[in-house]
């Protein structure tokens, strides 16, 4: 180990892999190992993948001439032609690897040749639960073959990246199985964190003065406590932790529609509405009103004959009903959704009845997806009969629904006050950049003289909207706020 001192680590793909990164940085450290500012200067790097869509694969198996430059670059500088070693972690390294098959030696071995012939200059490939191997590997202690036993690897304290806002995983993997999607197999079936371990990392985290704290799973709110007992459901969970006291905001993504029920409706509009009465009140915001009136449901599609043959097993009627239940308790909400158009045989009707139902629940944000096949699920037995120009067709005019229907929804939030994040401050322009309560972006012009931090909570009333984001200044005092 005495040659290698320094990492740097690339991070691909979800929240959830932006999470993992934060225990991989935890595992080098407690090596000894310091973090590298940049790529360039660093013995170790690790690329922490996502498999989803094709180009994000694509973009790790591109990775082959800046790795191929690294080398060469230190064989001249440092005489050493093996550095950077290069690490392969994350979604991509499962990719392949079916949990039904019994792990040997010989197994293990064959699917790493599998990945070795895309990637001849990855020096380690390693799934993200065998990830306290790590220094041992580095270090050329331990073939990667004879990893046999998975570990817990979410034990792992984390190297969280922010001073104030802070990703905690209530699960990992999926059981969901939508047709389209490689995140079962790639990460898994559904393990569920114990209530106890997630509701003290988050006091923990409180007590450290982090101030925005997401709950993260592919299905969040199909988490139950492993253990049995109080909190059992995911409603529980979230009650749990927002009768914790002190000054922060809860959030909580992705949400399955199909088990977004009455009981979470109900507390999730009346925990946000607590908070939401003092403002009508004109009671300046409690610190005690932690859930953010934000809401990422994915709909995927707004054809039932599509989301069928997605195994999403809700309807779209399904989807309006509960987002009309919510918006109707919880006026300010923002809602944010995933679709993906172009999945197997999705007609113009199809995708019609998409655009309708974006345009209907009148969304705050989306994310849309081009269908790309992927090995080893349901739907790439299915026929891709929409062409790549179709797809990006539609992907425009769903962009362009979206961006109507995002300017009109930021347009209702001029001139109200709200409490806001600060995430960045740009001394040279006297500008800031933060949240807003109910997770919108804002640029806040300052006064001259006046400094903020990143991680403060400001008071700020909303005075302009470009579409997508907000514009505002700040409100010296005790403001009512007024975010619906
Ligand atoms: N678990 C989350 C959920 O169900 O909302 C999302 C997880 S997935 C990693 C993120 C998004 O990628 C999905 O919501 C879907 O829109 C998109 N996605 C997944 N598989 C895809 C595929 N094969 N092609 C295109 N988009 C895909
Ligand atoms: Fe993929 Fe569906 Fe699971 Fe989300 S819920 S991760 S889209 S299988
Ligand atoms: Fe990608 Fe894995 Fe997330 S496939 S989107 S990094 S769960």
């Amino acid at each position: 180990m005495s040659k290698l001192k320094t990492f740097y680590i690339k991070t691909y793909g979800c929240q959830m892999n932006h999470s993992d990164s934060e225990r991989v940085v935890t595992v080098l450290i407690e090596t000894g190992l310091k973090e590298a500012e940049r790529m360039e200067s660093a013995d170790v790097i690790i690329f922490n993948t996502c498999s989803v869509r094709q180009s994000a694969e694509d973009r790790i198996f591109g990775l082959k001439k800046n790795i191929r430059e690294l080398k060469t670059a230190n064989s001249l500088r440092i005489m050493d032609y093996r550095l950077p070693i290069t690490v392969i972690t994350g979604c991509l390294c499962k990719r392949s690897w079916d949990d039904s098959i019994p792990k040997t030696a010989e197994d293990e071995r064959k699917y790493i040749r599998t990945l070795k012939r895309r990637m001849p200059w990855a020096d380690i490939i390693l799934q993200i639960k065998d990830i306290q191997k790590l220094p041992e590997l580095i270090t050329g202690k331990l073939p990667y073959h004879t990893i046999k036993q998975p570990s817990n690897y979410l034990v792992i304290k984390p190297t969280y990246r922010s001073e104030f806002s802070a990703f905690i995983p209530i699960s990992t993997g999926c059981d969901e199985f939508c047709t389209y999607c490689i995140v079962p197999k790639a990460r898994g079936k559904q393990i569920d964190r114990p209530a106890k371990v997630i509701i003290s990392e988050v006091k923990d985290l409180i007590s450290k003065g982090y101030k925005d704290i997401f709950l993260l799973g592919q299905s969040v709110n199909s988490w139950k406590n492993p253990e049995n007992k109080y909190p059992k459901t995911f409603t529980d969970l979230l009650k749990e932790i927002d009768s914790i006291e002190g000054n922060y905001w809860l959030s909580f993504l992705s949400s399955h529609p199909k088990h977004f029920g009455k009981k979470l409706i109900e507390y999730f509009a009346s925990s946000v509405n607590a908070g939401l009465k003092a403002i009508r009140n004109n009671v300046p915001h409690s610190e005690n009103d932690h859930i953010r009136p934000y809401l990422n449901l994915a709909l995927q599609s707004g054809s039932d004959r599509i989301l069928k043959k997605m195994n999403r097993r809700y309807s779209a009627k399904d989807f309006v009903e509960i987002v009309k239940s919510l918006r109707g308790k919880i006026p300010g909400l923002k809602l944010s959704t995933d679709i993906i158009v172009g999945f197997p045989r999705e007609t113009a009707n199809d995708f019609k009845e998409t655009l309708e139902l974006i345009r209907k629940v009148e969304l705050d944000m989306a994310y849309i997806n081009k269908y790309s096949s992927r090995t080893g699920t349901a739907s790439s037995l299915m026929e891709d009969t929409v062409s790549w120009g179709k797809k990006g067709q539609r992907d425009k005019k769903a962009n362009k629904v979206l961006e109507d229907s995002a300017r009109k929804r930021n347009k209702e939030n001029i001139g109200m006050t709200t409490r806001a994040l600060i995430t960045k401050f740009n001394k040279k322009e006297q500008t800031a950049s933060g949240k807003t309560f109910n997770f919108k972006d804002i640029r806040i012009k300052l006064s001259p003289k006046a400094v903020v931090a990143a991680g403060e909570f400001v008071n700020v009333v909303v005075k302009s909207t470009s579409g997508w984001s907000l514009s505002g200044s700040i409100v010296k005092g005790n403001a009512p706020q007024m975010h619906i």
